[in-house]
């Protein structure tokens, strides 16, 4: 399939562009679309041979649901059958936003949209480009985080274009994605609160609105809720290693694998916030990528999956990447990291 790369305004979204865009997904075709957090792979929710192509053009999961995307609230009445007052104070004071919603479904979304589950869910984006997409196709959106399965998400039109380029017939690219990290994914179906994916908008934000919250098998050891939570995400192609500790001694210890790693003729690659690089770059790593400073961890956020993919990209055998604290936005870059790591977390 030929894909059409067009290049939008992602303030003032043209006009034509989203008609295209609109046109593709009436017909059942699939369209990537940026949003604030990460590029989106969409198509009409509520049409299941479109959505069945999503699965296809990434090689997901069949028991991996989707996320349904909506412009306004008359969209979401349609898919949600419950609102409880926690969802509601959510919508209030985060939408539109990075923060999805998991709620009881209606009989419209089909079980190939939630992989079988009794509930659904649903984000309001607040990039224009999304919104207006929406609008412009009068439809919900189902889209998926536009990578290949297993590829860290896509915060460029760069790196849809990498992944989804002769699978889909169009790309809407507005550049880099502001907060570079997927949606938190709450769920606010009934009881307490509880985030089962740490993403764009903090525990701490949520609680002062909404009380107690709960963390989904923060362990790892049980099932997550969120079935896409199970895979190993976010993988970049080399071994890559978590480092935690001080600074001092994250920067010692990184000195001693970037010579390891030379020893075995292996490319080294090092992530690392702006404090440590100077101590870092005289250590010689193949490549050096700057994630930002630890005062500005959403510095850190929107540059993490470039910094995977460069890796990548550049061969890099093996990857030393320098934690952050947790807490805020560091929860869900930990996160990130972590998976991305597998289980290979060294403590110094
Ligand atoms: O920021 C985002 O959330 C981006 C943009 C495009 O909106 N989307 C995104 O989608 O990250 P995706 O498919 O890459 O991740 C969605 C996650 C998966 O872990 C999936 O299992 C979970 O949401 N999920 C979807 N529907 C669910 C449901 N009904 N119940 C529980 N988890 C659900
Ligand atoms: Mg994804």
């Amino acid at each position: 399939m030929q894909t059409k790369r067009s290049y939008i305004d992602g303030v003032h979204p043209e006009a034509e562009l989203l008609k295209e865009g609109a046109a593709w997904l009436q017909a059942g075709e699939l369209v990537a679309f940026p949003t604030e957090t990460v590029y989106g792979l969409g198509a009409n929710a509520l049409n299941d041979s479109a959505c069945t192509k999503i699965f296809q053009a990434k090689g997901r999961p069949q028991d991996n649901p989707l996320i349904v995307h909506v412009c306004n609230r008359p969209m979401a009445n349609m898919l949600v059958s419950k609102w409880t007052p926690e969802a509601e104070l959510c919508v209030q004071h985060f939408w539109p936003g990075p923060l999805t919603l998991v709620m009881s479904k209606t009989a419209e979304v089909s079980e190939v949209v939630t992989a079988g589950l009794a509930n659904v869910a649903i984000r309001m984006p607040s990039h224009p480009v999304a919104l207006r997409l929406i609008e412009e196709t009068g439809l919900p959106i189902a889209a998926p985080s536009a990578n290949l399965s297993g590829r860290p998400s896509p915060t460029s039109g760069s790196h849809v274009w990498r992944d989804m380029k002769g699978k889909i017939p169009l790309i809407l690219d507005a550049g880099a994605c502001l907060v570079g990290l997927e949606s938190t994914i709450l769920d606010v179906s009934g009881g307490v609160p509880t985030i089962l994916r740490p993403g764009g908008i903090s525990r701490e934000q949520l609680e002062e609105l909404l009380g107690e919250v709960r963390v989904d098998n923060p362990s790892g050891i049980q099932a997550p809720k969120a079935p896409g939570m199970k895979y190993r995400h976010y993988a970049p192609q080399g071994e890559m290693i978590l480092m935690m500790g001080t600074p001092e001694r994250i920067i010692l210890r990184m000195g001693h694998e970037i010579q390891k790693g030379h020893a075995r003729l292996k490319k080294v690659g090092v992530l690392c916030s702006l404090e440590s690089a100077p101590f870092l770059h005289n250590r010689f790593p193949d490549l050096l990528f700057v994630l930002g400073s630890k005062d500005r961890l959403e510095e850190v956020a929107s540059n993490l999956f470039e910094g995977l993919r460069l890796c990548d990209e550049r061969g890099m055998d093996l990857i030393l990447a320098e934690g952050v604290e947790e807490g805020g936005l560091g929860t869900a870059i930990m996160n990130r990291l972590q998976k991305a790591a597998g289980k290979r977390i060294r403590y110094s």
